[in-house]
């Protein structure tokens, strides 16, 4: 019998993720096992122990499968089998055992809007007579063009990491579609061999162990009318925004689903989804829809900017953001479910977003900005080092950057004539090699990464923060997720309550309460460096309420220290 497929027997009763806390893994940046300076699946295998302590429930493995590595994983030759940066199928079979021995799940990065160009149905598909040739999106130039150029693609899209989505093949004299870079063609999923080779592909992996998929910019699948029907093609300003959220998107998701049997396994769903709003959320993770679990919003991460440009930089007012997520809270309130996040191996780091990193407040908006994420209502997901408060890098000089989205906003907005010290700017706040620093794991000099030398440097500030320090220490950050995780996983108003936004427009205070059955918890948490005195107007009364858990040892004053927070039972 393959235990693996049957839920019951593989640890997934229904509905377990509700109350469960996931913990992403970049495997890059994680842990190296052999010296060669990129982290490795034995390296994480080594680390169990670690995550075990820490309580999570599940890992949710950034991609290790075979792939160029032109974003860092994100771009797959063959979905089954591990790249050799990583190790081998037979490593990532002992890492989900070892885990399962642990109680942890794992969760597969699955990567499916594009392939990689290396991918072997790329290379087919770059013969027009070949089957494949529909697999992807070829465009002829445009009307009146010679093709290959400058100005004769078929439309003005941008892709996500290079000036144009579309690439000249000179072979064929023809174009295909790759809306984050040229080393990514998109699938075309309006071909129904394409969604067959994806779902036996997902199945081949449910039959290996693993509990679930993370959906890689999965409302991305089904592109607009003027893409699929194959004619002239609108000149757009912006590839990402115009393909999300496609006509086609809940069909090909609940055939997903059929197919590959993810409801039947209660397998654990989440799909990354930029550009998805509530509405969207509110459909594709209605149960009754068998499509998905939760879906990862991208909207309070792009609050701090302008419009859709990530570089173009807005001051953030606590209310917007609070705001922002209690309308997520709001919305999915009866049917439909949330992930929780403010850190991934795309966002910088919370406690230099949302917080304040300097030494004085670390910890404890660290702590704090965890205690409001966690008493949400969701699934929260933890990024490898948020746990015990790793912050941004000094990145300062563009030598100093390594990611492909970083590089070509570099190269694009200083050729567009941005000052070099404003693209600066926006790199120091936004880049995605932020979250790409090795994880701390002690003091030493390469923070227990490596032997060798780490692909990307170490933060500096590995002598101070680091999870060695923090595991030792109970008043650390790590101790605070510890407790966090033990709540989230013994108190069922933290799994289950109803939530609601208090005071929404104070500029300092996050507070809210969370409501099951007779129980009713409230949050009150301090989000800035200045004391502030707890209002008796708008809040229930606090006298008589019992402290679950706090930040600081005075959990009686009526004044909020600096990024105190409190959780109390009324
Ligand atoms: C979203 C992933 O999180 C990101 O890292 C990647 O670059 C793009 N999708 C393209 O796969």
């Amino acid at each position: 019998m393959n235990t693996a497929a049957n839920p019951e027997l593989a640890g997934r009763p229904d509905g377990w993720w509700r109350s469960a806390v996931v913990y992403q893994i970049y495997p890059r940046s994680f842990q190296d096992s052999n010296g060669d300076g990129v982290g490795d699946i034995p390296g994480i295998t080594s680390r169990l122990e670690y995550l075990a302590e820490l309580g999570v429930d599940v890992i949710w493995l950034s991609p290790v499968y075979r792939s160029p590595q032109v974003d860092n994983g994100y771009d797959i030759s063959d979905y089954q089998d591990v790249d050799p940066l990583f190790g081998t199928l037979a490593d990532l079979d002992a890492l989900i055992a070892a885990a399962h021995q642990r109680g942890i799940k794992l969760v597969m990065d699955l990567v499916v809007n594009h392939t990689s160009d290396q991918h072997a149905w790329f290379a087919q598909s770059r013969d027009p007579a070949s089957a494949k040739r529909d697999w992807y999106f070829w465009r002829p130039a445009r009307p009146g063009c010679e093709p290959g150029t400058p100005g004769a693609e078929p439309d003005d899209s941008h892709a996500a990491f290079a000036p144009s989505a579309w690439t000249y093949d000179p072979a064929s004299g023809e174009y295909y579609l790759g809306i984050f870079s040229p080393g990514q063609p998109d699938l075309n999923w309006e071909n129904k061999d394409v969604r067959q080779a994806v779902y036996a592909m997902m199945r081949w992996w449910v039959d290996r162990g693993v509990d679930g998929f993370r959906m890689d910019v999965i409302n991305l699948i089904s592109k607009p009318a003027e893409l699929t029907a194959g004619g002239p093609i609108e000149p757009g300003q912006g590839s990402l925004r115009r393909v999300a959220n496609g006509p086609r998107l809940d069909e090909f998701l609940a055939e997903m689903n059929r197919e590959v049997g993810l409801d039947e396994h209660n397998l654990l769903t989440v799909g990354e989804m930029p550009g998805a709003t509530v509405e969207v959320a509110q459909r594709v993770t209605d149960p009754a829809r068998h499509e998905l679990n939760m879906v990862f919003t991208f909207e309070h991460v792009n609050l701090d900017q302008v419009g859709w440009n990530k570089w173009d930089l807005a001051d953030l007012p606590l209310p917007v953001l609070k705001g922002n997520l209690a309308s997520w809270q709001d919305g999915l309130a009866e049917a439909g479910w949330n992930s929780l996040y403010y850190d991934n191996h795309d966002q910088p780091r919370a406690v230099s977003r949302f917080g304040d990193d300097s030494p004085e407040h670390r910890v404890d908006s660290a702590k704090t900005l965890a205690t409001v994420l966690h008493l949400h209502k969701g699934t929260p997901y933890i990024y490898q080092g948020e746990e015990f408060g790793m912050t941004n890098a000094p990145l300062t000089r563009i030598e100093h950057y390594l990611d492909v989205e970083s590089l070509n906003y570099h190269a694009l907005a200083t050729a567009a004539g941005v000052s070099e010290e404003q693209v600066l700017r926006s790199l120091a706040a936004k880049s995605r090699d932020h979250a790409r620093t090795p994880v701390q794991w002690d003091a030493t000099d390469n923070a227990g990464f490596t032997t060798g030398t780490p692909w990307m440097p170490v933060n500096p500030n590995h002598d101070q923060i680091n999870a060695d320090a923090a595991r030792h220490d109970p008043d650390s950050v790590f101790a605070h997720f510890q407790k966090l995780i033990r709540l989230r996983h013994s108190n069922e108003t933290v799994q289950e309550g109803r939530f609601q936004l208090l005071l929404p427009d104070h500029d300092q205070l996050w507070t809210f309460t969370r409501t099951h059955g007779d129980e009713t918890l409230l949050v009150v948490a301090n989000c800035s460096s200045e004391p502030v005195e707890i209002p008796t107007d708008g809040l229930p009364r606090l006298d008589g309420a019992e402290l679950l858990l706090g930040t600081h040892p005075d959990a009686a004053a009526t004044t909020l220290a600096p990024w105190e927070s409190r959780i109390l039972r009324l």
